[in-house]
């Protein structure tokens, strides 16, 4: 009888000892410690034995379960330590809220890029993507940029090769759009642009661009002016005073610059608008697309007329939100990502 107490507590413990949480430990419990269990008929039977039985079984039982209900305490305690889910049901309370977990959501640049989209969608302008690795017929050539235009050289534009670049603008999927497609041609290009540039608060060697494109028989500059102007307001609300000034790029003509009045100083010049700017604030390039443009993708000059226009998204998106920073954007800090 002794042997078998002496073998009950190996078992036991070691079952005790491998619960990992408090329904393994329970049911350790109820098999070694419980009112079935053979520990529990032992001493239920030591009225049957022999006075000199009694005594020695008595105490050898008595002694192996006190010191397995020690046991089971302690493994308790140290389950209940270590993590509320372990503890016995009275331990959990079923009525403390979930904790959420982290959720990321849109970087802001990706949030104004499918804003632009959609203002321009509503008017009609679908969307067109091209390759950021491009050639230079399609960047330059193509867009009446002779050899030697300054914006070919290689302190502006990145070289892979001696024809191939990082494209410096989407003006390129213009071109491809035209060469592929007969006019009407409606269409945005948004996407990245790479230009060789020394980074501060208001450049970068890598940002967002949105182009657009409208071909078609009488497209003239008042149509240019009423698109831009619907999406200005739309872009940065109702009230905002717009204003075009003749500007000079390659493939329009005419070219013009087009500014909204500052709305951080309301036009009185301010560290956003400068002192020299009189209050306005540059936001996009366009123009009326030159005629070379359309001779370079083939379509006839005298028949078709059309209007272009980009502009950057780091800059429409510092201006609204009033970030002074560009690098902001790329720093993927959250605690600036989760204000937008
Ligand atoms: N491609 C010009 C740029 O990157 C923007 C532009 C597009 C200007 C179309 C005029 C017309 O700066």
């Amino acid at each position: 009888m002794i042997e078998r107490l002496d073998a009950l507590e190996v078992e036991a413990a070691r079952t005790m000892d491998v619960a990992r949480d408090a329904l393994a430990l329970e049911e350790a419990r109820v098999r070694w410690l419980g009112r079935k269990s053979e520990l529990t008929q032992i001493l239920r039977g030591l009225k049957d034995l022999s006075p000199a039985e009694r005594s020695t079984v008595g105490a050898r039982a008595n002694q192996l379960r006190e010191s397995l209900e020690r046991r089971y305490d302690e493994i308790r305690a140290r389950l209940e330590s270590e993590g509320p889910g372990n503890g016995p049901s009275p331990g959990r309370d079923l009525t403390l809220p979930g904790r959420a977990l982290p959720r990321g959501h849109e970087h802001l640049i990706s949030q104004v890029l499918d804003e632009v989209q959609t203002i321009f969608h509503g008017l009609g302008f679908t969307l067109a993507e091209g390759p950021e690795v491009e050639d230079d017929r399609h960047n330059f050539d193509a867009l009446n940029m002779p050899p030697g235009h300054p914006a070919r050289a290689a302190t502006d534009t990145f070289y892979l090769r001696s024809n191939i670049l990082l494209r410096p603008h989407t003006s390129s999927v213009q071109i491809r759009t035209m060469e592929s497609r007969k006019p009407p041609v409606r269409i945005i290009c948004p996407g990245r642009v790479y230009r060789n540039e020394a980074v501060d608060a208001t450049h970068h060697f890598e940002f967002h661009q949105v182009e657009g494109l409208y071909v078609d028989e009488n497209v003239a500059m008042s149509d240019l002016k009423g698109t831009l102007d619907t999406f200005l307001k739309a872009f940065f609300g109702r009230s905002t005073e717009i204003r075009f000034s003749p500007s000079f790029f390659p493939f329009v003509e005419p070219g013009a610059q087009v500014e909204i009045r500052c709305f951080f100083c309301g036009g009185k010049g301010c560290g956003v608008c400068g002192p020299l700017s009189g209050g306005w604030l540059e936001v996009l390039g366009a123009g009326m697309v030159h005629p070379n443009v359309f001779r370079a993708v083939g379509y006839d000059p005298e028949r078709w007329t059309g209007f272009a226009f980009g502009a950057g998204i780091e800059r429409l998106t510092m201006l609204r939100h009033g970030v002074p920073d560009l690098r902001l954007f790329y720093e993927s800090d959250v605690r600036f990502l989760h204000q937008f």
